[in-house]
């Protein structure tokens, strides 16, 4: 099968489109084969891809097929199946020690798999699953948000704040403020945001101090979200943030960082300081079959930025790195059918023309961005020319699926 693989960490130029990958097996009964028609490119995928993630990559073995939002058909399914049948049409997110929605087929355990919401195309569905499924853990789970609450996003225009601002909003919050840059305000607005903070011109802590929301969901991480909080939030509030405080390999460093300061954080939340959680996607269809639900009713819609052809993969993933995408960045696996969608492959030119143009593959203007931001872009950037020690395979990339319980 045809599939892209990197055989050692770094940046994009390690992904290799290879056309003779075993097509994997079905390793248990509860095991489904999906003939994968589109996957999307997220934040985590370049991370682990540049060694980030190494703590959660242990005993992984190159070479390794990226990517985990999956859209496609099943087409095998195991014996000890119960809800996904041969010719159904899924969506699902991978495990994060598997990935491999980056080639024509994948096996995911049918725990992770539903069914795709029927008003979407692959390419939009593709583009939904972990950040959906992020958001919705992070608000309704994690943040508790209730019908009437007041909730602040940061970073409305993200992947992962595209689907909050909307998720909110169906959940009955009486206020939704997310912050944006200019250029993505009518976007955050369209999407059903209230206010719209435009984070180059205003700071969100001053402009909603004293206003006693319930909840601040951070999409976009670094200290100081988590330091001016406080002024915004009522004394009950929670701040719930999916990116922590800053940007850096996932070491054994650098989760007893996270523990400490979730302890920390714990801790000063009994004596009046903001519930602090931080959230990590975790991938299952329940939460999938209710966010098909909201798909299908019309309360939530993908934000695709750029689709490309899997022969481009590499672009998607610099794309993800400039830090810019509004919305999903889609990498189309199985041949487009007329008709099937409206979304026009990039081609390697077009890719070219806008990369030159704004720094990224996104095609945004060219607005000011926060310092930290750029730095922290900057350092990420760096990291991932970083030569890394590479582990050659000595076998094909064959085990893409191993769950715990199959
Ligand atoms: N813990 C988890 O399970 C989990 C799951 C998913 C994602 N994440 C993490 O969450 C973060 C977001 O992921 P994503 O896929 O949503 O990102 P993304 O779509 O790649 O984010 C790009 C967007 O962020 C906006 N942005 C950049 N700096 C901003 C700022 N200071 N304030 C407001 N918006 C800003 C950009 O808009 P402008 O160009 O207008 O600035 C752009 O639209 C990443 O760090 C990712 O690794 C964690």
């Amino acid at each position: 099968m045809r599939g892209v693989i990197y055989r050692a960490y770094g940046g994009p130029e390690k992904l290799e489109v290879v056309e003779d990958l075993p097509r994997p097996n079905l390793k248990s009964k509860t095991g489904v084969v999906v003939r994968v028609h589109a996957t999307s490119v997220n934040p985590v995928d370049w991370k682990m891809l540049g060694g980030y993630m190494s703590l959660v990559q242990i005993g992984r073995r190159f070479p390794f097929i990226p990517c985990f939002d999956v859209s496609g058909v099943a087409v095998e399914v195991g014996r000890g199946c119960s809800r996904i049948k041969v010719g159904d049409e899924v969506w699902g997110m991978a495990h994060f020690s598997s990935c491999g929605g980056c080639a024509e087929y994948v096996v995911l355990p049918e725990k992770l798999l539903a069914k795709k919401p029927s008003n979407l195309s692959h390419v939009e569905a593709a583009s939904m699953p972990l950040v959906s499924l992020t958001s919705y853990q992070a608000l309704l789970r994690a943040g508790g948000l209730k019908a009437g609450a007041k909730v602040v996003i940061l970073g409305g225009s993200s992947a992962t704040g595209i689907m909050a601002v909307q998720i909110a909003k169906h959940a009955g919050a009486s206020l939704v403020a997310a912050t944006c840059s200019t250029r993505n305000v009518e976007l955050v607005r369209g999407l059903g945001a209230d206010q719209v903070i435009d984070y180059t011109q205003e700071k969100w802590g001053d402009v909603l101090a004293g206003q006693e929301f319930d909840l601040v969901y951070d999409c976009i991480g670094g200290v100081e979200a988590w330091k001016a909080a406080p002024r915004v939030l009522s004394s009950k509030g929670a701040f719930v943030t999916i990116a922590g405080d800053k940007q850096e390999k996932f070491s054994v460093g650098k989760v007893l960082s996270i523990g400490g300061s979730l302890i920390n954080r714990k801790f000063w939340s009994l004596f009046g300081s903001p519930r602090y959680a931080f959230v990590t996607c975790e991938s299952n269809w329940e939460d999938l079959f209710e966010i098909r639900k909201m798909v299908e009713e019309g309360a939530l819609r993908p934000v695709i930025d750029k689709v490309y052809p899997m022969d481009l993969a590499r672009l998607a993933f610099e794309g993800s790195i400039g830090g810019k995408a509004r919305g999903k960045l889609v990498i189309r696996i199985a041949p487009k059918v007329e008709g099937e969608d409206n979304y026009e492959d990039q081609t390697s030119s077009s890719s070219e023309a806008s990369t030159s143009a704004s720094g990224s593959t996104s095609s945004g203007s060219e607005e000011p961005r926060d310092q930290s931001t750029e730095d922290s872009d900057r350092k990420d950037k760096d990291k991932l020319h970083d030569k890394e020690e590479a582990e050659e395979a000595d076998k094909p990339n064959a085990e893409q699926e191993k769950p715990a319980d199959e």
